[in-house]
């Protein structure tokens, strides 16, 4: 004969390795770099201690409503046999007043630090602070430095222990002006990044280090891909790379009006690089990102590939088949205003008429851009 605990022991087993799965995602041991929970800047550190609080309040009552709900189940169920109705009530005015005002009062005790705390973190951190203006195009971040007349791609160098204010604007052209939403885990919460308008976000990192950041506002294709890194620095470091970004590129696109190299051709004439990006001027938003200084940076498109020659050339070729975009080169090419969103490729389905690059073209364009520091 079986046992009659053989059922409810089986379930416990299911309840158990299934509560070790969800708790496993839980686990810190391996830093993914992106942990809300593990929070190294003071808006981050807010957050959580207003947090972990709150979402143990909400666990203990989970367990508990959830625990009433199974126990009075089983108590109460129907059994063979045995199918006398339980006492017929109206109501319990006492009991219907408590499990209103209870949870009425706990929400009125967790909204004080919930509000202040929104209100903490909306404030303008004043000028002090170093001022960026961060632009969220599809599927990349650009940051300009108002004060430095610097602009930069996917890496947003900060100084550790200062804070910095952050302008958040959308691509307005017609055809990515679509919302993204700003966030580095570890740092601060998100904030939306809307069309036509500039939302305010302060950050700040108690040391130097890199720290994670992702869009998380669905925004089409390659949404998930939409990645940058912030890389706090000391001050003085933060100083020497805001003085290396001024400097003019270490080798010049033009010379007299006309491309200076074999390298420079290729980019200005045959594959009209510079119809999106800016090669020889810091200073200015482009398009595409700005590439005057590519090689200062550790990371590339929208920081998914490090940057290195294999990475870079293969990059060149066939951006789409790294990451999704939509290229359809008719729309592309050459005038990027009529629709193109995102890299062509410049090796499949090529329009007619329009050169197809070789590996060694694409080599001879990677080698002039890893020179530019
Ligand atoms: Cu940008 Cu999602």
């Amino acid at each position: 004969m079986r046992s009659r605990t053989g059922r409810p022991r089986r379930l416990l087993l299911v309840v158990a390795a299934a509560a070790l799965v969800v708790l496993a995602g839980c686990g810190t041991a391996k830093n993914n770099g992106q942990n809300a929970l593990q929070p190294k800047g003071p808006a981050a550190q807010k957050i959580n201690n207003l947090f972990v609080p709150i979402a143990i309040i909400a666990i203990v009552i989970g367990i508990l409503v959830l625990g009433a709900t199974v126990w009075f189940a089983i108590r109460f169920r129907y059994r063979a046999g045995k199918n006398d109705n339980p006492k017929q009530v109206h109501g319990n005015t006492r009991l219907e007043i408590g499990w209103t005002i209870a949870p009425a009062l706990l929400l009125a005790v967790i909204a004080v630090p919930s509000v202040s705390a929104i209100f903490e973190l909306a404030q303008n951190p004043g000028p002090q602070a170093l001022q960026v203006t961060v632009v969220g195009k599809q599927w990349w971040w650009q940051f300009e430095y108002p004060d430095a007349k610097v602009v930069t791609a996917d890496e947003l160098v900060i100084p550790a222990g200062r804070d910095v204010h952050l302008s958040l604007k959308a691509c307005e052209d017609q055809v990515c002006n679509v919302i993204h939403s700003f966030w580095v885990p570890e740092l601060a919460g998100t904030r939306d990044v809307v069309p036509g308008q500039t939302n305010e976000l302060t950050i700040k990192a108690d040391n130097p280090g890199t720290y994670l950041g992702q869009c998380k506002e669905y925004c089409g294709l390659s949404h998930a891909n939409m990645r940058f890194r912030v890389i706090a620095k000391t001050p003085a470091e933060f100083q020497d790379w805001i003085r290396g970004q001024q400097q003019g590129p270490a080798n010049p696109l033009l010379q007299d009006g006309k491309p200076a190299g074999d390298a420079q051709r290729l980019i200005v004439n045959t594959f009209e690089c510079t119809n999106c990006h800016s090669l020889e001027d810091s200073s200015v938003p482009s398009y595409g990102p700005n590439l005057t200084h590519l090689a200062s940076r550790d990371y590339f498109a929208s920081a998914n590939l490090p940057l290195n020659r294999t990475n870079l050339v293969d990059w060149i070729m066939n951006a789409p088949g790294i990451l999704p975009m939509q290229t359809e080169q008719t729309k592309c090419r050459p005038a990027p205003q009529t629709g193109c969103v995102g890299m062509p490729s410049f090796t499949e389905n090529v329009p007619a008429g329009q050169p197809k690059m070789t590996r060694a073209q694409a080599e001879q364009i990677a080698d002039f851009l890893l020179e530019q520091k």
